[in-house]
């Protein structure tokens, strides 16, 4: 369907609230350029020096892109896997920058909807959303939704599928963090990238802290730098194909993974 600006502008709406800002340049117009239709919870992870919290959460996830779109590798005519991919935002910039295929998953309905209609509008044919938890996808071409329970059995482990597999505040979120680390390293033939917050957690010491909101929807992890790089080592990745990028005044870091030299031989249980 082709939209008119006023049209657009009443979708969007309909269809708020929006937890990312997603920009229709062809139409001149963003998802959240109407405070009301943005969702306004704390975006602590695209606060900078320059933004008002508010801000952070009408822009996000903007702020966080400008950074580490200036360091991330090369997508150009690579499959990535971007787990969490809420409404689109990373999937469509990597479309952007030259991807061959782009797959989001996300295990929230409402957002992958949003995304689903967001990518039919800006007409990226090479981009497919999935709404599916990470710990249950198993790379097939129409993976099973739903999450993970204690009814699972099997969690699949599929190997080498992409060549770039990319999170953004979703690994502090999940129950197991460092088991998604793990799956991302198999399924990945090149690059894991995880973008994570690292507020008030040393870099140079070895710790994880773990809080719980007080209505118990969510939880955060944060890793220092020394503990995450320390446990991608110990699952077979040589240090040297490590980049650890701290940035945005040590609020936040992504780790850029070379998995090439990945060893799936682990020892020990
Ligand atoms: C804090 S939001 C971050 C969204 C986006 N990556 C960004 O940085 O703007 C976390 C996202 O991950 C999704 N998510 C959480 N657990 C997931 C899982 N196990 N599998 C797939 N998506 C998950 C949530 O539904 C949500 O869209």
């Amino acid at each position: 369907m082709t939209y008119t600006v006023a049209q657009l502008q009443a979708e969007i709406a309909r269809r708020a609230p929006w937890y990312q800002c997603i920009s229709f340049p062809q139409h001149g117009i963003a998802t959240t350029d109407n405070a009301a239709n943005a969702m306004l919870d704390g975006a602590w992870d695209n606060k900078t020096d320059h933004n008002t919290i508010e801000e952070a959460a009408r822009l996000r996830p903007r702020p966080k892109w400008d950074a580490i779109g200036t360091f991330l590798p090369s997508v150009q005519g690579l499959e990535v896997l971007e787990i969490g991919s809420n409404c689109g935002f990373f999937s469509f910039e990597f479309a952007r920058r030259g991807a061959k295929s782009v797959t989001g998953l996300d295990v929230a309905p409402k957002w992958l909807e949003n995304a689903e209609w967001a990518r039919a509008v800006l007409g990226f044919d090479n981009v497919r959303f999935f709404n599916c938890d990470f710990m249950r996808y198993d790379g097939l071409p129409q993976p099973a939704p739903g999450l993970l329970s204690n009814s699972d059995w099997q969690i699949p482990l599929p190997d080498r599928q992409f060549d770039l597999v990319f999170m953004s505040t979703v690994l502090d979120h999940l129950f197991f963090p460092l088991f998604a680390i793990y799956k991302m390293c198999r399924i990945s033939r090149r690059w894991v990238v995880i973008d994570v917050p690292a507020a008030d957690v040393p870099a140079d010491e070895s710790m994880a802290r773990l809080s719980v909101a007080a209505d118990q929807s969510h939880h955060g992890f944060t890793f220092s730098p020394k503990f995450l790089t320390t446990y991608i080592g110990r699952l077979g990745i040589p240090a040297t194909d490590i980049q650890t990028r701290i940035y945005n005044g040590g609020r936040n870091v992504s780790y850029i993974v070379d998995v090439r030299r990945f060893s799936q031989g682990l020892q020990g249980a």
